[in-house]
């Protein structure tokens, strides 16, 4: 059968919506400009007599003043330096949205008893809490008008609605004339336009989308009509905040009303497949985490919005407010506003008071990044298409001629018969099972993709199936909605109904999916959803969900939602349950948990490898740190040069898969011949020489948090010189990474924070200079560092595929700092199944200190030794190098031991050059505790 592909034109800006074309976000914005302008009070105030404290929670009830509707709030003190403030109206109309905490939140967070009640005084116009093990933190409530501050050490750190931006447009009957909303300013219409209006053109306008709005001749029928909310949120005394992923903008963000390099749309949260994406813009992209993080000197704090409706953001910096206690001399500040379509307001604040904390207190709320299984972090090949199985053979087999070592091919949607997912293209790909056994037996993996929309053909058993069930999403009218994309005519199944769940994770079984074995990994594209048909090429807001809910209220998660259903699908396909590996375009809040997410159709063009950085560095620090961004830009053909940098880059971002668009070139990393091969090839290898380094970093992430590539602001949190900095980062707290983005650079300046040493990675040479550093830079690899005082684990034996590297030996790499010390960690496991969680696995400490230099186990399960399955079967993993960098006494003798067999004691040969010892197979293994003694 011949498949037709959609063509999509490029999309032009014109194609998705602007402040301005969104009623809420023009109403709010207004509501912020009336708000600001000198005698507005907010009409909010609390109901003194409601006020109740009790476990941890202290709740109320707000009246808005102009319209005497009333509002429940409630503030919840919990554990871990966390507050929780929602609000929703007491008695709405019909209920509101709520159920994004399902999706989002691992569990119901426990509140604090640790808290202490203020006296009494000033109780009529404010209550105050203090909280935390030593009461030094505090929230105040101020009750006319509300408003919020939490402070630590009486030092507001973040307050809501000190600007009285706060507007809950409650739910209301269209005829009903006491409810109209409040008035509001346009900000939109220019002056002149304005003044020709009479007073009931100007009403007319003002509330026009308030019922209905169409855009691009797309209706949205609104049957709840406003509903939105907002809440000003600001970080006094910061002058930086980041996040709120996912836009092509710098790391630490601009404000968006306009001024000096300001944007002049806030930023926007909507998750949207949008084609041929601009750069440095605030606009709307395929994921949406409404999370904030603010940093200064000695503080960071964060926000979590909790809201899968359509959210925009806006951010504006203050130099000197004196509006705020605790600040003597001129500080900046960050204000931001928060606006959502519609939902209730649940929003979280970390107090950290560190970054890490932070990390820990988010993720312990919405999960840590799932630990991988170990072939995710090594190379995939990818691009649309693979032709068929000769070409995927071919493709295969030209790693192997290069030694190139690669883990993963992937197949795009033409494998499919006629972008049916779950099916083959027969004569194309006759013998799937076959191929990816071929694939398998060389120790890789293969990927098809399976999108969220299903073709509308009754000989389709997916969809017979998703018919039958009826969990297709439903349009206003009630009929399953029909979407144009991939396949043509389409249907959703509601990836929010349980039954979809349940049935979807069946669906990845052996027997079902016909064609699949355990090679076979699973890729997410369109799940925003994109359908061509749709306003904005997504799904209409009016679509109904499970429950009755409109898709405005669950756009943004509904993505996550799909990805969750194959992941769990993936898991439960074998038994024992394996790793699943779903990569997925579109995300939110949670998305950590179910595989990693990429940064969509981006180009190969320089500047798209510069935003590489910043893009993977916000989305990292908002809770994912499994990202990447496609190597050699999705669209165009990079020229070589181009093509080996964004190798050279992509070997130390999380997610490394080169892709490309069907209508490119052929760029398989052998295509471009000498020297460019080779440039690739170093590339590629040295990611595989560090993957026990960044599976260490995997397993760290995925129980504290912390991001695996890190901003320098995270590193160094008081160097405040570091809190923009987006162009260069770090590799857990160890490596340091300047990616070169432009063409013909043959230098390039580094910034050294701090007062450690540095070694250059390739070298092993001490960097001298601290500060802003030039370094040369030359084609064969971008500029990277060791910083002193770590130790890094390497498997430096080339082999083809990750899984070929299992029983390898490990080379240690110790840099020493400036007190000729450093440590180090190492998690090593079986790379697939859940038996870690049940112990077995190795985690090693290695520690050099004073000339000693040991290995602990860091193994808190105690499943020690022949208990442990995976000690049990790799025992003989052998240490076959250790490079000691910067020592300043050369030893006479190193002598090595196992410390349970302390008697017997070898001596170990070495060599010295310069400042730098190499110990060569000093016959230890890396599952036992040991110690090597510098003699002096
Ligand atoms: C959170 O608090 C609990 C109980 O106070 C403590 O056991 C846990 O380690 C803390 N977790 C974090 C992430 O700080
Ligand atoms: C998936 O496996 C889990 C645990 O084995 C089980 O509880 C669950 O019911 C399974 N889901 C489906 C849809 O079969
Ligand atoms: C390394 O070992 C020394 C000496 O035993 C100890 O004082 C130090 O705390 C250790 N460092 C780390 C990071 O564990």
């Amino acid at each position: 059968m011949v498949v037709t592909i959609l063509v999509v034109s490029a999309v032009k800006p014109q194609d998705f919506r602007t402040c301005a074309q969104t009623s809420f976000c023009r109403r709010n914005r207004a509501y912020a400009d009336k708000a600001t302008s000198g005698s507005f009070i907010s009409p909010y105030n609390v109901i003194k007599d409601t006020i109740n404290i009790e476990d941890g929670i202290i709740s109320g009830e707000l009246i808005n003043t102009e319209n005497r509707v009333l509002f429940i709030f409630e503030i919840h003190i919990l554990i871990n330096n966390s507050v929780r403030i929602r609000i929703n109206e007491k008695n709405p109309l019909k209920p509101r949205y709520d159920r994004v905490k399902y999706w989002s939140l691992i569990q119901e967070p426990s509140n604090t008893l640790e808290y202490t009640e203020n006296s009494i005084n000033g109780k009529d116009m404010f209550t105050s809490l203090s909280f935390g093990i030593d009461r030094n933190h505090k929230v105040i409530i101020y009750h006319t008008p509300f408003h919020i501050e939490l402070l630590i050490n009486d030092v507001p750190i973040i307050t809501f609605n000190n600007r009285g931006f706060f507007n809950f447009e409650h739910l209301r009957k269209k005829d009903d004339p006491v409810n109209k909303p409040e008035l509001v300013i346009q900000p939109d219409i220019n002056a002149e336009e304005a003044e020709i209006q009479t007073e009931e053109e100007k009403e007319e306008k003002q509330e026009e989308g308030l019922w209905e709005e169409t855009f691009n001749g797309k209706i949205d029928s609104k049957p709840n009509g406003p509903e939105s909310i907002g809440l000003d949120i600001s970080f006094p005394g910061f002058g930086h905040v980041y996040g709120i992923p996912e836009h092509t903008t710098t790391l630490s963000l601009k404000e968006t009303r306009g001024g000096d390099g300001g944007y002049n749309d806030p930023y926007r949260l909507y998750n949207l497949d949008v084609f041929e994406y601009d750069l440095d813009s605030p606009t709307a992209l395929y994921g949406s985490i409404p999370f904030m993080l603010a940093h200064r000197k000695g503080a960071s704090a964060a926000i979590l919005w909790l809201n899968a409706a359509e959210t925009w953001i806006d951010i504006v910096k203050s130099k000197d407010d004196k509006s705020f206690l605790g600040f003597g001399k001129a500080t900046p500040s960050t204000h931001t506003h928060w606006f959502s379509e519609s939902g209730i307001i649940d929003v979280f604040a970390f107090l950290g008071p560190t970054t890490s904390d932070i990390f820990e207190q988010y993720g312990s709320l919405t999960g840590f990044t799932a630990l991988p299984q170990s072939f995710a972090i090594g190379y995939h090949q990818c691009r649309w298409n693979y032709l068929n199985q000769r070409d995927v053979a071919e493709v295969d087999a030209g790693f192997d001629e290069n030694d190139i070592p690669y883990d993963v091919i992937w197949l795009d949607i033409e494998h499919t018969d006629g972008k049916k997912y779950f099916t083959w293209d027969k004569t194309k790909f006759s013998d799937p099972e076959k191929m990816q056994k071929d694939i398998g037996r060389k120790g890789r993996k293969m990927v098809t993709i399976v999108d969220p929309h299903v073709k509308r053909d009754d000989n389709y058993y997916i969809y017979k199936e998703a018919k039958d069930l009826d969990i297709l999403i439903k349009d206003k009218d009630g009929k399953a909605f029909d979407g144009w994309c991939w396949p043509g005519s389409s249907v959703y199944p509601d990836w929010t109904n349980p039954k979809a769940q349940d049935w979807f994770v069946k669906k990845f079984a052996f027997d079902q999916y016909e064609g699949s074995t355990e090679y076979l990994f699973i890729w997410n594209d369109m799940n925003e959803p994109a359908v061509f048909s749709g306003p904005e090429i997504t799904a209409p807001k009016d679509l109904i969900h499970y429950e009755g809910w409109e898709h405005r209220n669950l756009h943004n998660l509904f993505g996550m939602a799909f990805h969750a259903a194959t992941s769990q699908g993936l898991i439960n396909r074998t038994n024992p349950n394996h790793r699943p590996f779903v990569l997925s375009r579109s995300f939110f809040v949670g998305s950590q948990r179910f595989g990693p997410i990429w940064t969509g159709d981006n180009f190969a063009k320089w500047d798209h490898l510069a935003a590489s950085s910043p893009m993977l560095l916000t989305i990292g620090i908002s809770g994912i740190p499994f990202s990447g961004a496609d190597v050699g830009g999705f669209f165009g053909n990079p020229e070589p040069e181009l093509l080996v940098r964004w190798y050279q880059t992509g070997a130390f971002q999380p997610f490394f898969r080169g892709h490309a668009h069907i209508d490119t070139k052929r760029r398989e990393p052998w295509l471009f011949g000498e020297p460019y091969t080779s440039y690739i090839r170093d590339a590629i290898r040295q990611r595989y020489i560090l993957l026990p380094f960044w599976y260490t970093l995997f397993q760290e992430a995925s129980t504290n948090g912390m991001p695996i590539i890190r901003p320098m602001f995270v590193v160094f949190p008081d160097n405040e010189e570091t809190f923009a900095m987006e162009d260069q980062y770090f590799v857990g707290n160890s490596l340091l990474v300047k990616p070169i983005t432009s063409q013909g650079q043959t230098s390039t300046e580094v910034y050294f924070a701090g007062k450690d040493i540095y070694y250059d990675y390739y070298t092993f040479k001490k960097v001298q200079g601290s500060g802003k550093v030039r370094v040369d830079v030359l084609m064969n690899k971008i500029p990277v560092f060791l910083r002193g005082g770590s130790i890094i684990p390497r498997r430096q034996r080339f082999r083809r595929s990750s899984l070929a590297m299992y029983s390898d030996p490990f080379t240690l790499i110790v840099a020493l700092n400036k007190k000729g010390e450093a440590t180090g960690t190492l998690y090593l496991d079986d790379g697939k199944s859940y038996e870690y969680q049940k112990g077995h696995y190795i985690y090693r400490k290695f520690n050099f200190t004073s000339g000693k230099f040991t290995s602990t186990s860091l193994n808190n399960d105690q499943v020690q030794n022949d208990e442990n399955n995976y000690i049990r079967s790799n025992k003989f993993i052998k240490i076959e190098r250790i490079i000691i960098l910067g020592i300043d006494k050369l030893p006479k003798k190193i002598i090595g031991y196992y410390n349970d067999l302390i008697d017997d004691k070898k001596e170990l040969e070495f060599k010295i050059s310069k400042d730098i010892v190499i110990i060569r197979n000093p016959k230890l293994l890396i599952s036992n505790d040991w110690t090597i003694e510098f003699v002096n």
